[in-house]
């Protein structure tokens, strides 16, 4: 896994129950849904923005949510990105992330933001496409390694309800089957120029075959038609992706749909010449501008600078709307010694739109403990669920849901009981306890 996603993966891992806000079909919260709970208004108000992001509506604005810690202020807006589909961006970074990337501030924000932006382009190709009906690979002996044979071809046999064809392919055509682990049942397309293979699902009758691990797949119909045709291709890239691009000659989108990541400093210039070919695919009906979203979760780390930037973006043309999150109440800006809501500049509060989240009672927190509970396969007995509440209640939500692992382990795996919660409560400190310790240990320290 990239480094990359391996930061993203922690970052989201402890919403992964959240998929959706669980709304009903007039924008009502269900108290329990989609991985949700509770929350009502919040959810409801954040349902709005999402209806009126996807009406391109909302454009120049920000939201904030806030609330007290462990309120489900980052889990509001995964459901928010949930809401949006795969179509819109949604970039979800940390406030203290702007200072400890390798490039400067501006550039790192820049980027970000033209991250957040989509560009989805039409194009008509030559394509073969069908559900893979066999596949075969010729292997031959690596030319330094005597131990390891690699692809030297392949041969696929592509269906669509009309046909079947029988494709024989090059070495970089195998290697790319094998990394992208294309296997029978996997419906496929090629482009026929370039020789690019992109898995765009699984078959419906090849699920009921096996048991895939459907979370990730996407299951579909066998193509009707031939094999080979030409077709509108529709793919979604951001304003970044093609300003990488750019930068770098040469590269193709293909290269890009195949996952690539690399942080440098991107110039002006290409990023004028970017906007310039984009404006003109869109005046040519060939591509449309979608504004995503930014997530700032934790923005009391942002200072003035960042602040000052961000609004200018947002008052340019196009821009995504920035959601921001913070547990701060009043206090000071960062780079400043001005005292406000939030820690935010002024005139960056009057454009947002407010989003509060509350504090939960014990039986909103129960549930939830749950859900994470059940989503991760562990079983809890009732009194160590009891436990865990009230836990919640004196530390915070987000605490009780960490001592779940560790319990779940002390328990062997098989039900947590009341004793290994308390015990984990005891391993593990929470916040609030730890910092008790160290002021008292600080007072046994000696000074000279
Ligand atoms: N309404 C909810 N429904 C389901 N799960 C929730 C809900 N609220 C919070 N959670 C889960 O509880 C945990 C803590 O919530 P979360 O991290 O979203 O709080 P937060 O407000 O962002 O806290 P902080 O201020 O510390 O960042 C997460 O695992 C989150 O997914
Ligand atoms: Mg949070």
């Amino acid at each position: 896994m990239e480094i990359t996603e391996m930061k993203e993966w922690e970052r989201i891992s402890a919403h992964s129950h959240i998929r959706g806000l669980g709304l009903d079909e007039n924008y009502r919260a269900i108290r329990k849904a989609d991985g949700m709970v509770g929350q009502v208004e919040a959810r409801e108000a954040a349902g709005i923005v999402v209806r009126m992001i996807k009406e391109g509506k909302f454009a120049g604005n920000a939201v904030l949510i806030a609330g007290p810690p462990g309120s489900g202020k980052t889990a509001l807006a995964i459901g928010i990105a949930k809401e949006l589909g795969e179509d819109v961006p949604f970039v979800h970074i940390a406030g203290s992330e702007i200072y400890s990337s390798e490039v400067k501030k501006t550039e790192f924000l820049t980027q970000t933001l033209r991250k957040a932006i989509g560009v989805r382009i039409h194009e008509m190709r030559n394509i073969y496409e069908g559900k893979v009906e066999s596949l075969s690979m010729d292997y031959m002996q690596h030319p330094y390694n005597p131990y390891q044979k690699i692809p030297a071809s392949a041969t696929i046999t592509l269906k669509t309800k009309k046909e079947k064809k029988k494709l024989r392919m090059d070495q970089s055509f195998a290697m790319q089957l094998l990394q992208q682990g294309i296997e029978e049942g996997d419906i496929i397309q090629i482009d026929a120029d370039s020789g690019r293979v992109v898995k765009i699902g699984i078959s419906k009758d090849a699920v009921k075959e096996k048991s895939y691990d459907l979370s990730s797949a996407r299951i579909l119909d066998i193509p009707d038609g031939n094999v080979l045709k030409e077709k509108e291709f529709v793919y979604t890239l951001t304003l970044n992706d093609l300003d990488v691009m750019q930068s770098r000659s040469g590269m193709d989108i293909a290269s890009l749909i195949f996952g690539f990541s690399e942080r440098k400093e991107i110039s002006d210039e290409v990023r004028k010449r970017v906007d310039e070919q984009v404006k003109r695919l869109v005046e040519d009906g060939r591509a449309e501008l979608i504004p995503g979203v930014l997530f700032i979760d934790e923005c009391s780390m942002l200072d003035i600078e960042t602040y000052a930037f961000l609004n200018k973006a947002m008052e340019q043309e196009l821009s995504p709307i920035i959601i921001f999150a913070t547990n701060r109440g009043i206090t000071t800006v960062r780079g400043t010694d001005i005292k406000s809501p939030f820690g935010m500049p002024l005139d960056l509060l009057d454009r947002l739109l407010v989003i509060t989240t509350k504090k939960y009672s014990g039986e909103d927190m129960r549930d939830i403990i749950l859900t994470r509970a059940r989503k991760e396969g562990m079983k809890i007995a009732e009194d160590a669920l009891n436990r865990l509440v009230e836990i919640g209640q004196k530390a915070s939500l987000r605490y009780a849901i960490q001592l779940l692992a560790p319990a779940w382990e002390l328990a062997g795996k098989s039900e947590i009981k009341k004793g290994h919660v308390d015990r984990v409560y005891n391993l593990f400190s929470d916040v609030k306890r730890s910092v008790e310790y160290l002021r008292k240990m600080e007072e046994e320290m000696i000074y000279d």
